[in-house]
């Protein structure tokens, strides 16, 4: 190790995309240098983002909830809908987020299931050009699997009959078997409007990706946002980003097998591979990669989180490639913004900077 922080890979790497897990596994990192203090923020916004205590505190400071406005879409439906109805305008899909992860009573799984029955419902009424992500510690993973299931079937089976689609977002790595048992046998029962994300940071990822592209699968690509310990998940950013390429490949070359299915226009259903990151290296890699192989660029996807770099989501539905805004709502935005804040110190100042405005 001792990759992060040393001066010559400080040059060739930004500062702001070091993975959490460097600060433990990174003996060369030096206290006092920016990357070293990149690293400590990562490692304590990501504990904050499961501490109750600070949860209860930070969402009592009313500039919290300012803060977290430039993540999240609002608090209720309606606004979500106001925001996705502004991105379609622009060119841009949109996929919906209501807000939750581990719920703690069956009763609260059951309500969060209902609130995407009326996300499907609302979208199919409306005719906005989105489909829905979710998490499956929402819908109780971990509380009452049996329970889950039921609650992802329900909403695969409405979401279907007016053919819109339904990612179920990867959680931390204690969730991913349970996740990818689910995918299969909801998919074994005929339900084919969901698919999965897969984490450039894990690494199984590409065992798993090998496995699932058997069959045509609607895949997200993403480095992967939760604290992971160093022997399940890389350590360094370098062979994360380098994952990362390698998977796109593996995603690019079976979206051409599977005989290249563009996104649909009406913006219910992704293109098979669906490149989700800021990162405008792993973005260009997919573009050239896609190119060379002579995927078009209707069956590449690309994916961003609602406010961050709008000026690449548009020029990339400019240069004609699908893109599609993760636009997360609700009152429970606290762990959301949370990871938000460890991907990148510069959110941090600005966090402190709406408290200072008091
Ligand atoms: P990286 O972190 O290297 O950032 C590259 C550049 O993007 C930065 O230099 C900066 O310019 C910009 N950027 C990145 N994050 C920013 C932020 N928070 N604020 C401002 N600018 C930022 N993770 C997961 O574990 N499970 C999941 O299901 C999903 N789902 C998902 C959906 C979509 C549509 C996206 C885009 C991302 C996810 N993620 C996720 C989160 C993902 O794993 C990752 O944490 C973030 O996308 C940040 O990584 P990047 O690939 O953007 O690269």
């Amino acid at each position: 190790m001792g990759t992060f922080c040393s001066p010559a890979l400080a040059l060739r790497h930004e500062p702001d995309s070091i993975p959490e897990h460097s600060l433990t596994a990174d003996p060369g990192c030096q206290p006092g240098s920016p990357l070293r203090s990149h690293a400590v923020l990562r490692a304590i916004f990501l504990y904050l983002s499961q501490a109750t205590w600070a949860k209860d505190l930070i969402m009592r400071w009313g500039f919290s909830r300012r803060a977290a406005t430039r993540f999240i879409a609002g608090e209720r439906l309606e606004e979500a809908l106001r925001a996705v109805s502004e991105l379609n305008r622009r060119g841009l899909f949109a996929t919906l987020d209501h807000l939750g992860e581990h719920v703690t009573t069956p009763d609260e799984a059951r309500r969060a299931a209902d609130d995407y029955l009326e996300i499907i419902d609302r979208i199919c009424a409306s005719g906005v050009r989105s489909n829905a992500s979710l998490k499956l510690t929402q819908l109780g993973l971990g509380l009452d699997d049996d329970l889950c299931l039921d609650n992802l079937r329900r909403i695969l089976r409405k979401a279907a009959a007016c053919g819109v689609f339904v990612r179920v977002d990867m959680e931390d790595s204690s969730t991913v078997d349970r996740t990818l048992d689910f995918y299969r046998t909801l998919r074994d029962e005929g339900l084919h409007n969901t698919g999965l994300v897969i984490q450039a940071y894990l690494f199984r990822s590409q065992a798993d990706v090998q496995s699932l592209l058997a069959a045509p699968t609607r895949i997200r690509l993403c480095k992967g946002a939760y604290r992971e310990p160093a022997h399940i998940a890389f350590p360094r950013k370098a062979d994360v980003d380098l994952n990362f390429d390698t998977l796109t490949a593996m995603l690019v070359d079976a979206a051409l097998a599977h005989g290249a299915p563009p996104a649909a226009a009406d913006g219910r259903i992704p293109a098979l591979p669906a490149i989700a990151s800021h990162d405008e290296k792993r973005i260009n890699f997919a573009q050239r990669y896609a190119e060379q192989v002579g995927l078009p660029k209707p069956a590449l996807e690309f994916q961003m989180l609602h406010g961050i770099r709008t000026d690449l989501q548009l020029a990339l539905t400019r240069a004609g490639y699908p893109v599609r805004v993760y636009v997360p709502y609700g009152t429970h935005w606290y762990p959301y913004f949370m990871r938000r804040l460890a991907e990148r110190p510069a959110n941090v100042w600005f966090f402190l900077s709406n408290y200072l405005r008091g």
